[in-house]
């Protein structure tokens, strides 16, 4: 609808003007290397030579800026403002890792949602979110922000964080009060860091690409999200951000992507480190040709577009479809007609519901590990309760990655958290020291064991070579357990966590991850039995960094393992390590228990043809609460492509559903598999979507180590 708009301004536009759209500075410098660039956004927003600025926030100060834009520039084109809101702008609701471990994508929603609406009044209309990252690395730090090993799963919650963001698939909402526009990040693979070190390498084969790592592109951008960021790791040799196959072919070709890339932080210029570009000219021909339209710090475009179109290494053609999808954003978002952001309407803090939508989030994502005995849920009427650990009181939890919020607003500790859900009990509190924490068990009927990562250990270049509890931990854990007295562990961190031989003399341990704002209160919620635990591990956790990449959605062998044979020598296997992860993906447990039933088809046969129709085969699986309590099961289901083309991973999640079912109570999901449940892509790197005919073995159960199995074949 503003494509005549568009022309006319680019008909104005002068060559600087336009190559000064594609240029974004960051005000303060938060987020990457070299420090904030406050002054030359300033002189370059007056100049008409900027179309973005990241990092700055609040209604004062962008409007500030803002007016520099639009009342001194020639043109008066207005500045658009992002912000790295990636769980929270106030109000931090627990990490993307976490949410996704409810599977429940209206938690991701609704934490969109409250972001949006406190992003946009305080001046900022784009948020450079949500990362769908698909990665089977728990030592790179920003695990934290994806939604795990799974593309299914990473889908679903991109799906409903664009929408909670924008509101809508077409974009008509994008210019109201309470939306921002999504940023799909990182273009593309960068969850395949080799060795888990950021930004590094990517080595990965078409079909890797397009049946891992882009599905949950596609499904973000079917839902509208506005813009993609380009990642900083090379795939298959190529840099991301001068990847034309990823971005001209797939992103912009294939799938008619019409909004902008933004570069990565320096992105464009890291070409040159990459050892792709020669200098800062190159990397900009580079980068502009094989689709990024906006470069974010570095100003190589804007440095050196000029003579790059004089000698015609860029196309006047190419740089002006770059601008015309940024201007065409921002009519969309309403900037041309409301620059500025109403300082009196702005969200000034968390409100009453948005904290406990964060606090029902922070609950709602939590993974009951073990409980042996029953020592969860604790009774609030006991009389003692110790509460120790180094993270026992720490109000630092909201995780990587928060919003403004982090820095106004603590996070409630698990002790103080305590102290109001057992107002009648006598709460010892300690610290990491162990004789205190052992003298603090002793004192009391139960403990609760608070230990995991400070935040600063995962996110962005927060990387870990060794995933175990941070030093000290397992001897407090150890040392609390030889008291024999009943103790929980509650594990707060940002990433899956090697849980030594602890686990075994750990009665009970929550996996709380990073849970927010309100994480005490949700944990209480949890230990206290008011929210009965019902979150899935959304990425394997190993049993020892050596066994790392270790995923369940993995390709078998020639030789596979066979659990029943355990000794066998020509087998894919350690010789130092049990077969298989500690917890696999989609793992939890309750405080009440559940069966679930086979999956019942609705047919055991279907033709190629008729599911590249359009036909589905209906499973039903039935679940039924066997406990005393009411709780919530997530009902999973699995494919696996007995024979094909290109050797399959041993199961595929293809549907989920979380029920909350009282005591004795049953209830039958339905799932629908179609062709796009039953194909995948070929190693075509023009793109070929297949359905072959054969044996497909479809699971359902409660974790991804379901047995229950029934056969459909594809004819
Ligand atoms: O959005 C982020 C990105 O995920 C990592 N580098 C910095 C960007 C902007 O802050």
């Amino acid at each position: 609808p503003y494509e005549g708009k568009v022309k006319e301004l680019l008909d104005r536009m002068t060559t600087e003007e336009k190559l000064g759209q594609l240029q974004q500075l960051t005000w303060t410098g938060d987020t990457g290397p070299g420090g904030g660039q406050t002054e030359h956004t300033e002189a370059a927003a007056r100049a008409g030579l900027l179309g973005s600025v990241l990092n700055i926030h609040g209604a004062g100060h962008t409007n500030a800026l803002q007016r520099i834009a639009v009342e001194e520039s020639r043109l008066g084109i207005p500045l658009l403002f992002g912000l790295d809101v990636i769980h929270g702008f106030w109000t931090t609701f627990p990490i993307p890792l976490a949410q996704a471990a409810s599977f429940d994508p209206a938690v991701a929603r609704l934490d969109a949602e409250v972001s949006a609406k406190e992003t946009r009044s305080n001046g900022v209309r784009w948020t450079f979110s949500p990362m769908m990252d698909v990665t089977h690395e728990p030592r790179w730090g920003r695990i934290a922000e994806s939604c795990g090993e799974d593309p299914y799963l990473n889908a679903a919650f991109a799906v409903a964080k664009v929408l909670g963001y924008q509101g809508s698939a077409d974009g008509a909402e994008l210019a109201s009060e309470d939306r921002v526009a999504a940023c799909a990040k990182h273009f593309v693979a960068y969850g395949g860091a080799e060795g888990g070190r950021d930004y590094n390498t990517v080595d990965v084969s078409e079909q890797r690409l397009r049946n891992l790592y882009l599905p949950p592109f596609k499904a973000a951008l079917d839902a509208g999200a506005a813009t993609v960021m380009a990642a900083f790791n090379t795939v298959g040799g190529v840099p991301a951000h001068g990847n034309a196959h990823t971005m001209n072919t797939v992103l912009k070709g294939e799938w008619g992507f019409e909004g902008f890339v933004v570069s990565d932080y320096t992105g464009v210029e890291e070409l040159i480190a990459h050892g792709f570009a020669e200098d800062g000219a190159d990397a900009a021909r580079l980068a502009l040709n094989a689709g990024v339209d906006m470069e974010m710090v570095s100003t190589n475009l804007a440095d050196h577009g000029k003579e790059l179109l004089a000698d015609g290494r860029i196309s006047t053609d190419r740089l002006d479809d770059a601008v015309a999808r940024i201007l065409r954003l921002k009519f969309a978002l309403g900037l041309f007609d409301a620059p500025y952001t109403d300082e009196s309407a702005a969200v000034d803090g968390p409100t009453p519901a948005a904290r406990a939508a964060a606090r029902e989030a922070g609950a709602r994502s939590m993974v009951l590990l073990r409980n042996e005995g029953s020592v969860l849920p604790l009774s609030p009427d006991a009389r003692s309760i110790a509460v120790v650990g180094p993270l026992a009181d720490s109000t630092d939890l909201h995780g990587t990655w928060a919003g403004p919020g982090v820095y106004r607003f603590p996070s409630v500790s698990v002790l103080d958290a305590v102290r109001a859900a057992a107002p009648g009990a006598d709460v010892i509190h300690a610290g990491q020291e162990v004789a205190e924490a052992v003298a603090a068990a002793e004192a009391a009927e139960v403990t609760v064991l608070v230990v995991g990562e400070p935040p600063a250990l995962s996110g962005e270049a927060a990387v870990r070579s060794d995933i175990a509890l941070p030093a000290g931990q397992e001897e407090l854990i150890a040392a609390v357990a030889a008291t024999g007295r009943p103790f929980a562990v509650v594990l707060l961190n940002g990433r899956p966590l090697t849980l030594g031989s602890w686990l075994d003399s750990a009665p009970a341990v929550l996996e709380a991850w990073h849970p927010g704002m309100e994480a005490g209160h949700a944990v209480a919620d949890v230990l206290f039995g008011a929210v009965n635990p019902g979150g899935k591990l959304p990425v394997t956790f190993p049993r020892a960094v050596g066994q790392i990449p270790v995923y369940y959605n993995h390709e078998n062998t020639g030789r596979p393992y066979r659990p029943e044979q355990p000794h066998e020598k020509y087998v894919s296997k350690y010789l130092d390590l049990s077969d298989g992860p500690r917890f696999p993906f989609g793992y939890g447990l309750s405080y009440t228990t559940f069966t679930t039933g086979e999956p019942e088809l609705s047919r055991t046969g279907v033709a190629v043809d008729a599911l590249e129709r359009g036909e589905t085969v209906e499973v039903s699986v039935a679940v039924t609460n066997t406990g005393e309590l009411a709780g919530d099961e997530v009902v999973q289901l699995y494919v696996h492509d007995v024979a094909a083309s290109i050797a399959q991973p041993v199961r595929r999640l293809r549907g989920f559903e979380r029920v909350t079912l009282a005591p004795g109570e049953s209830t039958t999901v339905r799932f629908r598999l179609g062709a796009e449940d039953l194909g995948f892509w070929t190693n075509d790197p023009a793109g070929t979507f297949t359905v072959e005919p054969g044996r497909v073995d479809v699971y359902a159960g409660t974790s991804s180590a379901a047995r229950a199995c029934r056969t459909l074949t594809v004819v």
